[in-house]
């Protein structure tokens, strides 16, 4: 078949680049759709389970800090486009170990941008490469105010300093290259198929094993929660209609304090779980803070509304309750993910908390 693109989308064996890849295989025929991912601890195939066979799409494992691999993958399919998502992503685990946010992060994207420059060759015409990053770049916000596209950078964990050097590095190589590229800084994604290392995903699987539900500190840091087809939708639409050398902000409209948000979650959760009013509250159990612990994120979205109309669809407690049934409907999926190593993670987590 002659595909009218191919599209290179990395990380796509992840939470979020999972529902990407799902959009554009379904929404897409006529493009080809490459998913490069190193399958990591968070990457997992049985994710794609519904599309892996659709004629238009492929998996390579691999790994971005692999420029020769690149090389020779951008060499094969002659990319029109790069949607690049694979990331370590997890705050808590950069702060134990650093230096793979480097490696993957940074050095991982600096290889994609090489290789789509040797790819391309200065023919820029219908290319694009397409960074997704993340709100943490800019900091921690106070009780007022908004994250904008202009907002200064002021990153405070190794996760977020490293995704704040891959945007740098993106923009220069656009800047100074004229690589056309385009970027987007999204809040928090919540939704199926995250890894239960992050706090929605960890606390259903522990209420409904009836295990404490860890929140750091007094639980007031605030999130901007997105769920996650809203983002997938987003960066459709930014992939066709972004402009180059751009950046959106890309949020929920939708600030909750982490202690209110597991409230909710545990109402939710004595509801379908048939227990009486309050049971799973009764898991809130207060431990020793995040270090460095951002305070408050919050994103003013209003420019990818007025230029290419999006914005979210789903109410939060729609979303919500659609994720506690995707989690409650697809046990098996946590039972895989949770044996084996995991467990040793949450015990070097949690343990001594
Ligand atoms: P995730 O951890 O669920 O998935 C990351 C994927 O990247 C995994 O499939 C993993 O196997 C793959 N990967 C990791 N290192 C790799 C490497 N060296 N080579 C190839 N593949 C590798 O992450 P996610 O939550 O889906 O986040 C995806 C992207 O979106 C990241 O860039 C993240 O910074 C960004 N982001 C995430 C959120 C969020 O709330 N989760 C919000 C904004 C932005
Ligand atoms: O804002 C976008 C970012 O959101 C993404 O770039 C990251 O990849 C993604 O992991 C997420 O980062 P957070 O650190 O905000 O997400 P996490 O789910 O780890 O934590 C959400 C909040 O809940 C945060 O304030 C820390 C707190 N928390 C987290 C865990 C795992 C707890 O209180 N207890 C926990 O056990």
């Amino acid at each position: 078949m002659n595909f009218k693109k191919i599209i290179l989308i990395t990380g796509g064996a992840g939470f979020i680049g999972s529902h990407v890849v799902r959009l554009f295989v379904n929404q897409y025929p006529d493009y080809r759709i490459i998913n490069l991912d190193a399958l990591t601890y968070a990457g997992n195939l049985e994710n794609l389970k519904d599309v892996d066979r659709a004629p238009n799409y492929h998996f390579v494992k691999g790994d971005i800090r692999d420029a020769e691999m690149l090389d020779q993958l951008f060499q094969k399919y002659h990319f029109d486009g790069i949607i690049h998502l694979a990331a370590e992503s997890h705050v808590d685990r950069s702060i134990t170990d650093p230096m793979s946010f480097i490696t993957t992060n940074i050095v991982g994207t600096v290889n994609l941008l090489n290789a789509a420059r040797k790819l391309w060759q200065d023919h820029f015409s219908g290319k694009r490469f397409y960074h997704i990053s993340t709100d943490e770049v800019y900091g921690s916000l106070g009780s007022e105010g908004f994250f904008t596209e202009t907002t200064a950078y002021d990153p405070r964990s190794p996760y977020s300093a490293s995704k704040a050097s891959s945007d740098h590095l993106v923009r220069a190589y656009g800047h100074t290259y004229g690589l056309p590229v385009v970027l987007t800084n999204c809040s928090n994604n919540y939704g199926p198929n995250q890894f239960p290392e992050k706090l929605i995903p960890l606390a259903i699987h522990n209420i409904r094993n009836n295990k404490s539900i860890p929140v750091y500190g007094e639980g007031k840091n605030i999130r901007d929660w997105l769920y996650v087809v809203d983002h997938a939708r987003a960066i459709d639409l930014v992939y066709h209609r972004g402009r180059n050398l751009a950046t959106y902000n890309i949020g929920g409209h939708n600030e909750l304090r982490n202690i209110d948000l597991i409230h909710t979650l545990c109402e939710i959760m004595d509801r379908k779980l048939n227990r009486a009013p309050g049971t799973s509250a009764k898991l809130i159990t207060f431990v020793k803070d995040r270090l460095g612990h951002d305070l408050r994120y919050a994103i003013d979205a209003s420019l990818i509304r007025q230029e290419l109309g999006w914005k979210p669809g789903l109410q939060f407690k729609e979303g919500l309750e659609k994720t506690v049934d995707w989690y409650l409907n697809n046990e098996e999926w946590m039972t895989r993910i949770t044996s084996g190593t995991y467990q040793q993670y949450y015990r070097q987590q949690y343990e001594k908390r």
